[in-house]
């Protein structure tokens, strides 16, 4: 526990995911200076940015130690990837988030299936192959839709569903004859798909314990009535309508728990927060993926639903004791809109000038994503460049608050779902 004393603190990323924590981390009455590599238009008004090269753990490492920096969070996978973690507990500096090791539970899912298997979670059906003529072979004994991931990191990408035998030949060939994912598609994971209420559940875990869990619902695809291309997120909603303290209960029996005991009991305790992406099945709750940091957009309808100071809850994770820690959830739910480029998740133009920001009600949390500062005025620098989200008495209360707002948002080319908690 910090007593008296404020900390400097270090966050990784650029993300709405990152505007979101760097917005929670202010509140907190322990935060001295907030520094935030590479940040957003939005982080700079609540903190500073530092240098968009800064990237390299070693030179983190340094920069932690010439600014007094008391816990550095990682937001996003790829420092995670680099063993930033490794690089800053060798230095004796307070890091929150998984080692690399830890952290293969999402860069390598033919790791994660092994996890799962050998620690008896319930996940779909599947097969790794390391070669094109194993995997093409294999292909015509497998029902449709079948799910083709590469293995590795590949930026929501790595993940495709196949509704005939041509388009799964097509797949693997790509990633193996073609090598279209590089190094990430060495591998690949083949599986069945599962039909169901997709749910991303969070905790915080300290190498040992498991905090409570905090779920939250994401619209992954492009266009309203799930239509479209997969994106990173077009928004999300917390908690998702089906949570109950029984789901809860038996996420963290069936899942959480018995993937960090077997984590700690391989010598790869796991420290940070674990994200598990859930469905719901007619036959029970299965782990489609589990991903080794928050939630973008789910972050951004967590975190208004935290009342716990998060700055004491990831210094606590970082020193590896939650004991002492209980997390406070506020019951309403929140709502989470994302405004995106015209042409996201392809390609999109950027610098464009967005106005209205100044215009919203209280009560409304913007969260900048794609978002950089040009000639004093904020334009859009991304593919999602903004979340709008707001807690309510209802979800219906929630949403019209968000659309209200969102109207008076404007920038060449923005879109949006209309159907972000629609109908629930
Ligand atoms: P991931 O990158 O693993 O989160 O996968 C992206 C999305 O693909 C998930 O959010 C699901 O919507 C979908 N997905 C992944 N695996 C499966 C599966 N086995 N069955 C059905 N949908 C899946
Ligand atoms: N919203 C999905 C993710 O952060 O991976």
């Amino acid at each position: 526990m910090i007593k008296n004393d404020k900390i400097n603190v270090l966050l990784l990323g650029n993300g709405g995911r990152e505007h979101a924590i760097a917005w929670k981390l202010r509140q907190s009455p322990y935060i001295a200076e907030l520094f935030i590599a590479p940040g957003n238009a939005g982080t700079s008004l609540i903190g500073t940015n530092i240098d968009n090269s800064l990237t390299d753990p070693d030179t983190l490492v340094e920069y932690a130690k010439e600014n007094n920096i008391g816990l550095t969070v990682v937001g996003p996978e790829a420092p995670l990837a680099l063993g930033v973690v490794n690089v800053f507990r060798k230095a004796k500096l307070p890091i929150f988030g998984p080692t690399k090791e830890a952290a293969l539970l999402e860069t390598s899912k033919s790791y994660a299936k092994e996890v799962m298997v050998a620690s008896g979670v319930s996940t779909a059906e599947y097969e790794v192959f390391t070669d094109y003529s194993m995997a093409e072979t294999a292909i015509p004994n497998w029902d449709l839709p079948l799910v083709i991931k590469v293995d590795g990191l590949a930026a929501g990408t790595g993940v495709i569903i196949c509704n005939t035998k041509e388009h799964a030949l097509e797949t693997v060939a790509d990633i193996f004859l073609n090598e279209k994912f590089g190094t990430a598609g060495q591998k690949v994971v083949m599986e069945e798909f599962l039909v169901g209420q997709e749910i991303s559940a969070f905790a915080f875990v300290d190498g040992t314990n498991v905090s409570s869990i905090a779920g939250a619902t994401d619209y992954k695809r492009a266009y309203e009535g799930d239509n479209g291309p997969n994106t990173g997120g077009m928004g999300s909603y917390s908690p998702p309508h089906v949570w109950t303290k029984t789901i809860e209960s038996s996420i963290r029996k069936a899942v959480f728990n018995p993937v960090v005991s077997y984590m700690k009991r391989k010598g790869n305790p796991y420290t940070g927060v674990l994200y598990a992406g859930l469905i719901v099945t007619d036959s029970g709750i299965k782990v489609l993926e589990f991903n080794c940091r928050f939630g973008d957009p789910e972050t951004q309808v967590l975190l208004p639903r935290m009342k716990t100071d998060l700055l004491q809850i990831m210094i606590d994770t970082a020193m590896e004791d939650i004991t002492k820690i209980e997390i406070e959830w506020d019951p309403r739910p929140c709502v989470g809109v994302v405004l995106a480029s015209q042409g996201y998740p392809g390609s999109y133009e950027t610098n464009k000038q967005i106005c209205g920001l100044d215009e919203l009600d209280s009560g409304v949390n913007l969260f900048h994503a794609g978002t950089s500062i040009s000639d004093d005025s904020i334009v859009t620098n991304g593919g999602r460049v903004l979340a709008v989200t707001a807690l309510g008495d209802s979800f219906s209360s929630a949403r019209d608050l968000i659309y209200k707002n969102i109207n008076k948002i404007k920038f060449d080319g923005v879109f949006y779902r209309n159907d972000i908690a629609a109908g629930i």
